[in-house]
Formats: structure tokens, sequence, C-alpha cells
């Protein structure tokens, strides 16, 4: 008895130490990174951009879910073995009118604005809070979210320039996803417009921002996509089965969070699209799952395969107001790394469970997406046995089944690792695993820069002079935008 009492105890301190990870960060810092442990590769140059929710709250209003909180950017630029931080929220319309007024005016995926159901009843105008994943691309720099269009920035400074329509590309209201692919050059992303019906429309655009695809396909059912996949020729989507029992939503009484009813009775729809001719589109089915993330998908022998992070069912917030620090991990499913074997005739799905820790954030080397690859990064529980918060990195070799596990726990809690390739490397996992992670002990944050070939070798860990929320995703560009003279590197 005296155990389990020291073991719920145990898991009460560790929920509360990553809770206080979520508290806001309502500071702009923009200097250089003084505190460094370890030496920043000179070769390792360029940009990497991550987004997140940098506050839960506005005025002290609680916002229900941290899918609803502010997209705030971080920008770490690399130059010459020195370190460049900058943070700054994006100036969203929805961001402004809330910071003017003082209070939520928005409902959002877990969220509901004060005053019950008559200030809730018939809004269903979401604020697009720019907070999923942050993109270079085109000579451009977009904040993304899944339910609108993204948010231009000025790279160098942070400052948000507008919501972006890629030209015209993108009609009102059309979704742009925050998980683009990026293969051969082209950078592919989906918008799934409506809630029933839906469409899904598909763009691949060239490396200047220009459209080479757009194509739209009516889905049938309920499809909360998140995350696409592609190969040579196939873009992949997985529908969970979901219905979306809106009237106490539309009446005030719920937020969508609350509306989502996962059936596990009813199967998983594995969505194939030809990226050539017709564009076909075949659907393939099999036993309920659900996931977020996916990780990297490729064609061999004829069939098609994928990896992605799923559990049995759909992790709902069992909260009716959020309060991530009474939060039990083990009310939540495990996510853990799947992979897929797809076969078109005749149709079939099989899948292994190739990971059984709890993990999030699955990624890859870049050049191998689309591609048969050997590595898959990701972070994980620090605990093999139970769910938690993430606080390890693994990387999996999925030729020799070995896991490297390099953790930051009892006190850390490790971000989306993104692989950033060395410049000239030919090896697949040639490179740098670079994640924030947020230290409870200090309350405050540190980016990790660790060596992808051998996890344990850390090659350097920057101190910030602040904490940094927990975040979504983010990525790379080896292009560097500091150029203002306030901006000098220190002597
Ligand atoms: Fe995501």
């Amino acid at each position: 008895m005296a155990t389990s009492t020291a073991a719920l105890n145990e898991k009460s301190s560790l929920v509360k130490d990553w809770a206080k990870g979520y508290e806001s960060q309502l500071t702009e810092y923009n200097y250089w990174i003084d505190e460094i442990e370890g030496t920043i590769p000179p070769e390792l140059q360029g940009t990497l951009f991550r987004n997140g929710p940098g506050s839960l709250e506005v005025n002290s209003q609680k916002i229900g879910h941290p899918f609803d909180g502010d997209g705030m950017i971080c920008a770490i630029t690399f130059q010459e073995g020195q370190a460049h931080f900058q943070n700054r929220y994006v100036r969203t319309e929805g961001y402004l009118k809330e910071q003017a007024a003082g209070k939520i005016l928005y409902r959002g995926f877990g969220t509901q604005k004060a005053g019950g159901w008559l200030a809730n009843i018939f809004d269903t105008n979401f604020k697009n809070a720019a907070n999923t994943s942050v993109i270079y691309w085109g000579d451009k720099l977009w904040a993304m979210w899944e339910g609108g269009q993204p948010h231009q920035l000025n790279p160098e400074t942070l400052e948000t320039i507008g919501t972006d329509n890629l030209n015209g590309l993108l009609e009102t209201k059309q979704p742009f996803s925050a998980h683009p692919r990026i293969i051969d050059n082209r950078f592919i992303n989906f918008g799934v417009k409506g809630i029933t019906p839906q469409s899904l429309t598909i763009f691949e655009l060239d490396e200047f921002g220009n459209k080479l695809e757009q194509h739209s396909h009516p889905l049938s059912g309920f499809a909360f996509l998140h995350d696409m996949l592609v190969t040579e020729n196939y873009y992949i989507f997985v529908q969970h089965p979901f219905q979306v029992k809106g009237l106490p939503f539309l009446l005030g009484f719920k937020t969508i969070e609350q509306c989502f009813d996962f059936n596990p009775e009813q199967p998983t729809k594995i969505i194939l699209i030809s990226r050539h001719g017709n564009h076909d589109l075949e659907i393939l089915e099999t036993d309920s799952f659900f996931g977020f993330h996916h990780g990297n998908a490729w064609e061999k022998d004829g069939k098609i395969y994928f990896e992605s992070i799923c559990s049995d069912s759909f992790p709902q917030k069992q909260q009716e107001e959020l309060d991530l620090a009474a939060i039990s991990f083990d009310d939540f499913p495990n996510g853990e790394l799947w992979e897929f074997e797809l076969n078109l005739s005749p149709k079939t799905v099989v899948h292994r469970k190739v990971i059984e820790r709890g993990c999030e954030f699955p990624s890859v080397n870049p050049a191998w997406v689309g591609k048969e690859h050997r590595y898959v990064y990701m972070s994980a529980c620090n605990s093999s046995a139970e769910n938690g918060p993430l606080q390890a990195i693994l990387k999996l070799d999925k030729e020799t089944g070995n896991q490297q596990i390099w953790s930051v726990a009892p006190k850390g809690f490790a971000g989306e690792p993104i692989f950033v390739p060395r410049p000239h490397g030919t090896q697949e996992d040639d490179g740098w695993l670079i994640s924030l992670v947020y230290d409870a002990a200090t309350h405050h944050s540190y980016v990790t820069i660790l060596d992808a070939q051998d996890l344990n070798q850390v090659t350097a860990k920057l101190h910030l002079k602040h904490h940094v929320p927990h975040g979504f995703h983010g990525n790379w560009t080896s292009k560097i935008f500091l150029k203002s003279s306030e901006n000098a590197q220190p002597s």
C-alpha cells in the first residue's frame, strides 16, 4: 500500500511538472544564446522554426484545449557556431481582437466562450490559431493551422504579414493543413472543407510556391484528417471511424471535441489517391484505430507501406474545464508505432506493432520521404510500460530492430525531434536531431542538438533565458535570415 501511494505521488508530481510546461510565455525575446554546453557544429547553418500555443489563456480566461492556444513561433538561427533565439506571436485577426477585448471571443476545438450556451449558440466561427506548424517554402514563411489559410510571416523578424491565399490558389475559407509533405522538391498539402459533406483538396506546389497540381475529392462520412503521407505514386490518408453529433455544438452546449464520437465497431479507412492520371481514389478498410501522426510511406514489390503513431481509440479529454495538472495519463491510450502493408489486388491491410512504448511526432530524414527508410526518430515516454508525458527522444533502426533512447526524465520533457541533415552527408542518419526540451527543475527550456548516429552523443545544449511552452511542429531550412544591425553576432 505504501509503495502504491508513493507511486501515485510520483505520478502526480510528474503530471504537475509536465503541466508547468504549458504555462504561458507572454514575453517576446530576441537574443544570442550565451549559455551553451558543448559545441555547435560550424557546419550546422540555418534556421529551425517551431510553432505551438504560447498561451492557454486570454487575460486569465482559460482556453479549453491546447489546440486552441495562440500560435507562438520560435526561430533558432545557427550561424558560424553561434545560435540566436527569437519568439513572436502570430498576429492573427483573432489574436488581435481577443487581446484588445481582454477576453475569449471565439469558440475552438475544445473551447467555449464565457456566458454559457446562450453566448455560444449557432457560433461556428473558429479562430485561426495559426499554432500547429511553421515552414519556409517558396521564399515564404507560413504559420499553419489545418482549419484555415496559412499566415505569412517575415522570416527575419517573425512579424505577421497576414493570411496568404497562395496567389489566389486558396479560396476564402479553403483550409490548408499543417502537415505538408515534401517529396522530390514538391510541396504537397491538403485541406478538408466542411463537416458533412466534406471535400478533400490536394495541392502540389513547385519550389517557388507555384501550383503544379490541384484536385478535389468528395469524402464519405466524417473525416478528421490531420496528417497525410505521400509516395512516388500515391497520396495516402487515414480516415478514422468518427461521427460528429453536432446538435449540442450548434446549440452552444458542447464543444466540437465533445461531439466527436469514435465508433470502434466501424472500420478505419485508408484512402489511396493516385498522384497521376485521373487521380483515382481507392479505399481499403481495416479494424478501427486512431492516429494523429504518420511517419513515412513507401512502395516496394507492388505493395504500399506506411507507419503511423496509433492507438485503439481516440484520446478524448475527460474534463469539463481544462486542468492539465489533474490529467491522468492512464485515462488515455498509448500512441504506438504501427507499420501497415497495403495490397491493392486483392485489397488487404496488414499491420504490425513496431514499438509499443508511448511515442509521438515521428520523423525521418527529409530526403527519404516517400522512400523505404531505415531510421525513424520520435519523442517517447520514459517508461516502456505505461503511458505518460514525452520525456525522451527515440531512434529506431528498422533493419536491426534496435531502439536507442535519450531520456531527460525525471524533470525534462522533450518536444518533436527535427532531423537536420549534415551538409554533403550521404548516410541516412548522418545529421542532427534538434528538439526543444522543457526542464521543470529550472522552469526553463533548452535546445538540444543530438548526433543522429548516436543519441548518446549530445552535441550541444543551448540554454534559453526562459521557458518555451510545449509545442507542436517545426521545420528546418538551411537559410539564415538575420540581417539587421541589432542582430549582429556577439564578438
Ligand atoms: Fe500534428
